[in-house]
């Protein structure tokens, strides 16, 4: 598929992200930035930087903003020595034939209206919210999504919109052509199959599956709470090299995935799928290591994970949490700069992960007396910043180590 990968930024930490890349030596220096109409910039990366690049350390190193994503983008991001000069993409070209052969005239109003980047997913483009909008395309029917495909070098389309649920505005996605939504993304060795009408799969992840890849797992038998399409289960069999993995989970789309994941890493002898509530689970006693991977709370899980632990020796629990920082009152300072602040307020999300952590450990260590009418001793092993959602709430994982004493 052609295209450029590129960074999706806001364009008021546009010029910070460009430094950071820069300085990585991912930033492809021979192309143009583009800015896109809803204010964000695309940033052009060296395709054999892509793989490296860890999305969770640029986002923590400029802003704890919330767009920082890779998207292809078509030709229209000029080289600097052609900048001037007018180059339509290989998708417009398509497009105006399309119309042209159907009587219409091709317009700026409609060049604006076609995609300049998207998400990519093997063969399946994902186009973004706002784009083929105007009522024209309509006109031109299944004919549009075949020219569109052929445009960017795809097999199958699909589109996200952003849909009013619940008060938050979710984002669905939809098939514009193509005969199946599976798509197939490989990640640190791992396949992860999955549908994207029903799964959506987030780079902001990818921190997180590697730090579990990371641990050694040998000899322990581990339970996934939560465990969606696999994220920690995978990699926790692949690379940690568990015994078993039991693996909880209720929504039978995710299921149909992460047993066709087991399947395409060769590992589904070692785990066992628990359907339905896991807070019905019947096992107990049995585990050396417990995910709790559900923000913004695993809360409803706490009671089942201290059951699930051995009684003899403990183990581990992964705790999933969204917290929420208070904000630092900055009318009481006016003169403050931005670094200062900045800093300052990092100081205050470490304190308020610090004090959620202390409270958590507390009251696991009190479930788990309840649980085994003996004394448990915790320990705060490490605090794990996974992803911001808005500049005061974060994704943190805590690891509390749990003992009998
Ligand atoms: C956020 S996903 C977890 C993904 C994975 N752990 C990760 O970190 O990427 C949470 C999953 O938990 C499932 N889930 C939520 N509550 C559950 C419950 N009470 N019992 C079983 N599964 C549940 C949801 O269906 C969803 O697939
Ligand atoms: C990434 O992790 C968070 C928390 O575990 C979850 O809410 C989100 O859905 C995950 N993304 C995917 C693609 O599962
Ligand atoms: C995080 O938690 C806050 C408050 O608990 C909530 O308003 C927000 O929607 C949560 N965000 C996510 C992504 O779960
Ligand atoms: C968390 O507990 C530790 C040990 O008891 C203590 O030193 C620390 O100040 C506490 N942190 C917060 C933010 O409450």
């Amino acid at each position: 598929m052609d295209g450029v990968p590129c960074l999706r930024v806001s364009q008021c930490h546009a010029q910070e992200f460009r430094k950071c890349l820069q300085s990585r030596g991912a930033l492809d220096l021979s192309l143009c930035l583009l800015k896109e109409s809803d204010g964000t910039v695309l940033l052009p990366i060296l395709p054999s930087c892509l793989s490296q690049l860890d999305l969770q350390s640029l986002r923590s190193t400029v802003a704890s903003d919330n767009t920082c994503e890779i998207v292809w983008s078509q030709s229209p991001l000029q080289s600097k020595k052609e900048r001037g000069k007018a180059s339509g993409s290989k998708l417009e070209k398509i497009l105006q034939e399309l119309l042209e052969s159907h009587g219409e005239r091709w317009t700026e109003e409609l060049k604006g209206d076609i995609p300049r980047s998207f998400q990519k997913h093997g063969d399946l483009v994902l186009l973004r919210d706002g784009c083929f909008s105007l009522p024209l395309w309509k006109k031109m029917d299944q004919q549009l999504w075949g020219a569109v495909a052929k445009g960017l070098g795809a097999k199958r389309l699909a589109k996200m919109s952003r849909i009013s649920r619940d008060g938050f505005r979710s984002p669905v996605v939809t098939m514009l052509l193509g005969e199946h939504s599976w798509v197939r993304h490989v990640d640190n060795g791992i396949q992860y199959e999955f549908d994207v009408t029903k799964c959506m799969f987030s780079a902001g992840n990818i921190t997180e599956k590697l730090r579990v890849a990371g641990f050694d797992c040998r000899g322990e038998t581990v339970v996934d709470l939560y465990a969606g399409i696999g994220y920690f289960t995978l990699p926790c069999l692949v690379h940690a090299r568990a015994s078993h993995v039991h693996a909880c989970e209720w929504n039978p789309d995710a299921i149909e995935a992460l047993q066709k994941n087991l399947e395409a890493n060769g590992v589904s002898d070692r785990c066992t799928i628990h359907r339905g509530d896991n807070r019905q689970l019947q096992l107990c006693d049995i585990a050396d290591r417990v995910n709790l991977g559900l923000i913004p709370s695993s809360e409803d899980g706490w009671p089942v994970a201290c059951r699930l632990l051995k009684r003899t020796t403990g183990g581990i629990l992964h705790i999933h949490q969204n917290v929420t920082s208070p904000l630092p009152n900055t009318a009481a300072i006016p003169a403050i700069n931005d670094a200062t602040q900045r800093a300052s307020g990092k100081k205050a999300d470490r304190e308020a992960w610090e004090a959620w952590a202390n409270d958590t450990a507390d009251r696991i260590s009190s479930l788990l007396k309840d649980i085994s009418g003996a004394w448990w001793k915790t320990n705060i092993q490490h605090i794990e910043h996974v992803k911001s959602y808005a500049p005061h709430v974060h994704h943190v994982v805590l690891d509390l180590e749990c003992r009998p004493s």
